[in-house]
């Protein structure tokens, strides 16, 4: 029987008798004595074997890497000199007198006992291995941490978990279905949620108050290193709370999880900046506000230069002219210039005009770029004075479309603050407000819902009507080192604005009703006002492990071209099945491959 778990031992463990159970980490022979480091969940513990006892020691020479054992023995302290400060059990060790060899191993395709790299399509393939590394123990044990934090913090805050289904029908936010044929119903296909926005509200309407959910959601969408086609949502819904409510408890949840896993003391309050403000001073709906630089706009200055670069997203109501100051930047080359111009240019950008400024009081004199011949002398030392120029700065500038300027000029903020430093505070949390209700899609000349179509709006149903464009939502996101980890809104309760915003998204009646008449339906009956948000875990969870992907907080995540090279999903069906489900594929299956 297990009396101990390996990383617990201790001192004052000297003296006991101990068995334990776990793997071969590392083997060492030295000398006639051979050292084992028996690792299992909790840790590590050196196992010595001395050959005085000939046939343990013959067992576990006969030991390798990552088989399984049952040790037997006596914990004692390490002798003088031979303590493991960077172990957690490295004052002690145990004195095997039986070791039992439970199951061998083949060769591990990559060690487990050491952290280098190893090709990810390789750690997926053999994800069981991959996952006993102290790294990944790790984040898995933070991950549990997390789940177990947030579940009490609203049990506490009496939320019931109550789950919804996953074969449901399609719930639009943003994404591609998957889909899933039936058996039962002909020609007639499930939809995975992309998250349970609907039902929650059902929820709401079926009086149940306060609702979380660590719920799986499912969207067939492009991959990025924090998004993955299934991945895990924190979805919270509450009856009666407006949204400086919902934000404030959620809020302390959020604080109370990083003081109690990670440690971390945030803000007392976090800040929150209008979607308006955030675009015009970062470019971006989630700032990273570590970092210390800011777009300023200068098309006031440009409308009537002779640089028609310059001056025609100036005088274009959809144009967006700004600076970019980068502190002790003059001494940049034109290599680095020419790098970064490339940069720009994967967002589209046609181009980054910088001006050097060697000595910010020789005025004109002081100055040093191709640009300046293009606008008078007063123009350029206003755009000084607005960016607070300082000798040896340098100063971007980026003209276009507002949406190519954002993307272009935001993501130079990012990386110029990451390359050069100037990043200050180690988490940055924020809310965004006030987004617009929606956004005009040239190619298919409609409104999009920016955050999805149940969200309220902050103006009258007039309001709403006479100018769609102009109209703000009760939506918020949380926003934490440049990373949105979650979003929500105030939704909409009464039928007649619900109908109202599908008419304005160009859903008709007739669609709405075959989409979502259950919700029209429900609305009808006695909804409160209610909302609520989501959080995306596992990009809670990368960023408290400091993870490079939510790929490595994920037990079993998919590849980049949503596969898992594991089991190999997906995978074909037989005949069979089809011929069950109906289905007729176009492109017929080679036999051989089923
Ligand atoms: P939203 O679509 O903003 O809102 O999702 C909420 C949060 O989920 C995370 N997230 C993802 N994480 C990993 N992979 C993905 N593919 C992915 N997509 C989203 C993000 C995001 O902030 N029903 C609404 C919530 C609500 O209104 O209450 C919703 O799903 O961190
Ligand atoms: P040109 O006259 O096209 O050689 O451009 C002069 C400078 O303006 C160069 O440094 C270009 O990189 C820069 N530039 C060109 N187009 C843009 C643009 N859309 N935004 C910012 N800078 C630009």
């Amino acid at each position: 029987m297990r009396t101990h778990k390996c990383g617990e031992l201790n001192k004052h463990h000297s003296g006991q008798a101990v068995e334990l159970f776990g793997w071969v980490h590392r083997r060492r022979d030295h000398g006639g004595v051979i050292f084992i480091d028996l690792r299992d969940r909790t840790g590590l513990v050196q196992v010595v074997f001395d050959p005085d006892s000939p046939e343990t020691f013959a067992v576990a020479e006969s030991a390798r890497s990552e088989y399984v054992l049952s040790i037997k023995g006596l914990i004692r302290d390490r002798p003088a000199g031979t303590v493991n400060p960077n172990m957690h059990s490295g004052e002690i060790e145990v004195l095997a007198a039986r070791i039992e060899i439970l199951n061998e191993s083949e060769t591990p395709p990559f060690p487990v006992e050491s952290d280098i790299e190893v090709n990810e399509e390789l750690r997926l393939r053999y994800r069981y291995i991959d996952l006993r590394r102290t790294a990944m123990q790790e984040k898995m044990k933070i991950r549990r941490d997390v789940t177990r934090t947030l579940r009490n913090f609203l049990d506490d805050n009496e939320f019931f978990e109550i789950e919804t289904p996953y074969l449901t029908k399609a719930t639009p936010e943003g994404a591609r279905d998957y889909i899933v044929p039936s058996r039962t119903h002909e020609n007639a296909f499930f939809a995975l949620p992309q998250s349970p926005q609907l039902y929650k509200q059902m929820l709401m309407i079926a009086g149940m108050d306060r609702y979380y959910q660590v719920v799986r959601c499912f969207r067939d969408e492009d991959l990025r290193a924090d998004r993955q086609p299934e991945f895990t949502q924190l979805d919270i819904e509450t009856s009666f709370m407006d949204e400086n409510e919902i934000m404030t408890i959620m809020e302390e949840m959020i604080r109370q999880l990083f003081a109690k896993v990670i440690n971390v003391k945030l803000d007392a309050k976090f800040p929150r900046l209008t979607f308006q403000e955030s675009m015009s001073r970062f470019g971006v709906d989630r700032p990273d506000l570590r970092i210390l630089l800011e777009l300023v706009d200068i098309a006031e200055e440009m409308k009537a230069v002779d640089f028609k670069v310059f001056s025609g997203p100036a005088n274009d109501p959809d144009g967006r002219v700004v600076a970019l100051r980068l502190p002790r930047g003059s001494d940049l080359s034109r290599k680095d210039i020419d790098d970064l111009t490339k940069f720009v240019s994967i967002y589209g950008a046609k181009g980054l005009a910088y001006i050097k400024v060697n000595d910010r009081q020789a005025g004109m004199d002081g100055l040093q770029s191709p640009i300046l011949k293009f606008a008078p002398d007063a123009i350029w030392m206003k755009v000084l004075a607005k960016t607070n120029a300082q000798t040896g700065d340098l100063i971007f500038f980026g003209a276009d479309k507002a949406n190519v300027v954002n993307e272009a000029m935001g993501a130079l903020r990012v990386k110029l603050g990451h390359d050069f430093n100037l990043l200050e505070g180690e988490w940055k949390p924020v809310w965004v407000v006030d987004f617009p209700m929606f956004d005009w899609d040239e190619k298919s000349q409609r409104y999009n819902a920016i955050h999805h179509p149940f969200t309220a709006p902050s103006c009258s149903d007039e309001a709403l009507v006479a100018n769609p464009g102009a109209a703000l939502s009760r939506a918020y996101d949380l926003v934490l080192n440049g990373t949105e980890v979650g979003g929500g809104s105030i939704r909409i309760n009464r039928t007649a604005m619900q109908q109202t915003v599908f008419n304005i998204l160009g859903i008709g009646e007739e669609e709405a009703e075959e989409k979502f008449g259950f919700l029209l339906e429900a609305l009808k009956y006695g909804a409160p006002p209610h909302g609520g948000l989501a959080f995306g875990l596992d990009r809670l969870v990368m960023l408290m492990t400091g993870s490079a992907s939510i790929r490595d907080v994920i037990a079993f995540p998919k590849t980049q071209s949503a596969a898992c090279p594991l089991v190999n999903a997906p995978a074909l069906v037989t005949d069979e099945q089809l011929r069950e489900l109906g289905i007729r594929l176009i492109k017929p299956a080679g036999k051989e491959k089923v």
